[in-house]
């Protein structure tokens, strides 16, 4: 299956599972550890895209943010069966099924599925980025003080959320305002497709960002890590931008 097939499985597989948790029944809600909810639909949503994923294509891994996964074969699905699931579980909009396709450890195909603003970003490495078909490109937005910056809380694990509080007025002084979607893959996309010029957050999971850094990426945009030289797909410590303001809003968190 070529790359291109592989995204339009993941496509298809976001759009049944988008479709599934827009009509679901009342679920139970689970707390997995500070600030960290896991409901039922996060569980039949990563069932139904597994089923789906390794029916089609039985020779990959899957790696899913509810029953993990192995790292044994040349293709791996890296899965967030519902990104966003505080919002989700209180009835907010803002919520995404998240699927990236990994080739001998390289990104190589990104899936994002928002169900309720019905929004498909899609990108194959090395072919651009698309949102419903149509392709994107990150912002032309060249001063800081013009720029639109989604920040994630991290809030999580104390220390990320001390190191976010402490760097929150400097972050905010250097760029025009500061938005919080709750959805770590619709904030990659936001920056993908020019509506916002930049996202940061500490301590992502692979599966919460996975996708949104292959569409980011090739919509144009830049990735790395908080510090000088770190990379932020390695630790999950992500800055992602239009690539213009990446250093000045880098500076800002320092
Ligand atoms: C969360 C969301 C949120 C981000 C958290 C993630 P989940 O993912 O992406 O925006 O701030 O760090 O854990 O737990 O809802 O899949």
């Amino acid at each position: 299956m070529t790359l291109r097939e592989k995204a339009e499985l993941a496509e298809r597989a976001a759009r049944a599972s988008g479709a599934m948790l827009e009509k679901h029944d009342p679920f139970k809600v689970k707390r997995k550890s500070e600030n960290d909810f896991v409901t039922e639909m996060d569980f039949k949503s990563e069932a139904l895209i597994r089923e789906m994923l390794l029916t089609a294509c039985p020779e990959d891994a899957f790696f899913g943010e509810e029953t993990g996964g192995e790292m044994s074969a040349e293709g791996r699905w890296v899965v967030d069966p519902i990104d966003g699931t505080s919002n989700f579980m209180r009835g907010h909009r803002l919520y995404t099924i998240s699927i990236a396709y990994q080739f001998k450890g390289e990104l190589a195909v990104g899936c994002v599925y928002c169900p309720g603003t019905d929004e498909l970003f899609l990108a194959v490495k090395g072919e651009g980025a698309t949102l419903n078909g149509r392709p994107i490109r990150v912002s032309g937005t060249s001063n800081p003080r013009d720029a639109l910056v989604h920040l994630g809380f991290g809030h999580r694990i104390p220390v990320n959320r001390e190191r976010t509080l402490r760097v929150f007025p400097t972050l905010l002084k250097a760029v025009s305002d500061v938005r919080r979607s709750g959805t770590a893959a619709y904030d990659l996309c936001c920056v993908a497709d020019g509506r916002s010029d930049g996202y940061v957050e500490l301590g992502l999971n692979l599966y919460d960002y996975a996708a949104g850094c292959v569409i980011l990426t090739e919509a144009g945009g830049t990735v790395s890590g908080w510090e000088d030289g770190e990379d932020g797909l390695a630790t999950g410590n992500v800055i992602a931008t239009n690539g213009i303001l990446h250093e000045a809003i880098r500076r800002a968190l320092i």
